[in-house]
């Protein structure tokens, strides 16, 4: 099966965390992946959920989870969110110093390996360590809670990021997140993220399933 040209995970942080295989039911057929916010309180000021949530909901849907670790000490615990049967673990560069090591051992434990830029660190250090990766996550936003004001100066990392992966010929998702709505994502598909995470957008609006089609019509500027 060919791969999507473009991915749209909506971020299950906007939903009721009451019912969290509702929210995972609502977005079936239309999600790509289901984002999933681990905070630790330390990474970031937040706190979210953490591995049991996670090992619940994935016997809850069949739809990849894409989980986004914004935690200290990754080595510790990434591996276990690949054990769970995570598609993809997304770790954060300012957590770790040896990302590529880490990456080996997540794509040893089943899942895809993805590395996260936060707001204030620079892209270029770590473009040479993409071919360990499968992801690329660039936040559009600083990393800790939803709901935030997308930040436009952010797209001149994937941008620089874009042109690295093609002129590599690299198979490395290009993601975006953090204040990707109607507004704003075709700005970013056209600075060359092909991987969108939605949160508000999807789970603040009346029909998340309808949301996601919006925007994916809306990103499709590069396919
Ligand atoms: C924030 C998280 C995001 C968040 C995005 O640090 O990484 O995934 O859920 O939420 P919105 O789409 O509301 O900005
Ligand atoms: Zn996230």
């Amino acid at each position: 099966m060919d791969a999507p040209s473009m991915i749209i995970a909506p971020s299950i942080l906007a939903a009721d965390f009451a019912r969290l295989a509702d929210a995972a039911r609502a977005v079936e057929g239309e999600a790509d992946w289901l984002h999933v916010d681990v905070m630790d309180n330390h990474f970031v000021p937040n706190l979210t959920i953490g591995l049991p949530v996670v090992r619940s909901l994935r016997a809850a849907t069949p739809i990849p989870f894409d989980v986004h670790l914004m935690i200290e000490d990754p080595e510790r615990w990434a591996p276990g969110y690949a054990e769970a049967g995570a598609y993809n673990v997304t770790f954060h560069a300012e957590a770790t110093d040896d990302p590529a090591a880490l990456a080996k051992t997540l794509r040893a434990a089943g899942s895809k390996a993805g590395l996260a830029i936060d707001r204030d660190t620079d892209v270029t250090p770590y473009l040479e360590l993409l071919p360990h990766f499968d992801t690329l996550l660039i936040m559009t936003i600083k990393a800790g809670f939803g709901g935030q004001k997308f930040l436009p100066g952010t797209l001149d990392k994937v941008r620089a990021a874009r042109r690295h992966i093609d002129a590599g010929h690299l198979e490395v998702r290009l993601e975006v997140d953090g204040g990707i709505a109607a507004d704003t994502i075709e700005a970013a598909a056209e600075a060359g993220a092909d991987a969108f995470v939605a949160g508000t957008a999807v789970y603040g609006a009346d029909d998340p399933a309808e949301a996601i089609r919006r925007l994916r019509a809306l990103g499709s500027v590069r396919s």
